[in-house]
């Protein structure tokens, strides 16, 4: 099975993803996590990421396209996977589809969760995430049991650079330009799944399921 996760910043995304991986047993591919790696390993391709996720706006659509192209014909992703960020517009939307037609593959369910933006700025400003193994927290509504110690590995908490309320800003802004057409455009070929973003972690687990069977 092979879904595409859409929503705005902040929406539950990479939440949901992590819980998706162990239920269905398929790989999560994240460009943000991708970019930030890359920048972590200090490699060019991440230095000039850099550049465009600290002002919150997309990073050109050859860099992204050029990473999923590589990750999904790796052999974790031949029983499915799961595309979180990306496609991010249009033009990536159209290489997106283009290629799965060359490698014989098909977008199955592009489940959308909608949150209003007022608790999306709540949720990023109040988000942490591990160094290490990367799992996320929320200081308010997913505490860690010790204060910027991650549960799972003991690793140290961190903030993103670019969950500050001015990126956030234009996160939000670059969203509703670019990235909310998919939203139209997988309606279209029949895939979409919209989802009700607001609640608890497992609400929203739940609906989800209830969506992909
Ligand atoms: P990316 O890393 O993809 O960030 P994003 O899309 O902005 O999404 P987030 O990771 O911020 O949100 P999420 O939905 O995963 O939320 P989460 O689950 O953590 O992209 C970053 C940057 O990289 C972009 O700005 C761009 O520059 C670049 N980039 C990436 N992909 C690109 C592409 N394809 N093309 C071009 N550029 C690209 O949840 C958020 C918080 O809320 C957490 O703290 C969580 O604990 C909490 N939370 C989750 N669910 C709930 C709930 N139900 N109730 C309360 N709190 C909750
Ligand atoms: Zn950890």
């Amino acid at each position: 099975m092979n879904i595409i996760l859409l929503g705005p910043p902040g929406a539950g995304k990479g939440t949901q993803a992590k819980r998706l991986i162990d239920a269905y047993g398929i790989p999560q591919i994240s460009t943000g996590d991708m970019l930030r790696a890359a920048l972590k390993e200090g490699t060019p391709l991440g230095l000039e990421a850099k550049k465009y996720m600290d002002q919150g706006a997309l990073v050109p659509d050859e860099v992204v396209v050029g990473l999923v192209k590589e990750r999904i014909q790796q052999d974790d992703c031949k029983k499915g996977y799961m595309l979180d960020g990306f496609p991010r517009n249009v033009s990536q939307a159209e290489t997106l589809d283009r290629m799965l037609s060359e490698l014989g593959q098909t977008i199955d369910h592009v489940v959308c969760i909608q949150v209003p933006d007022e608790e999306l700025v709540k949720r990023l400003t109040g988000r942490r995430t591990c160094r290490d193994c990367g799992a996320g927290f929320h200081v308010m509504f997913d505490p860690p049991k010790k204060d910027g110690v991650c549960d799972k590995c003991g690793g140290e908490l961190y903030q993103r650079d670019d969950d500050n309320e001015a990126t956030v800003k234009s996160r939000l802004q670059v969203y509703g330009e670019q990235t909310k057409p998919l939203i139209d455009y997988y309606e279209k070929q029949g895939k979409l799944r919209q989802i009700d973003g607001v609640g608890s972690i497992d609400e929203i687990f739940a609906r989800i399921k209830a969506v992909l069977g």
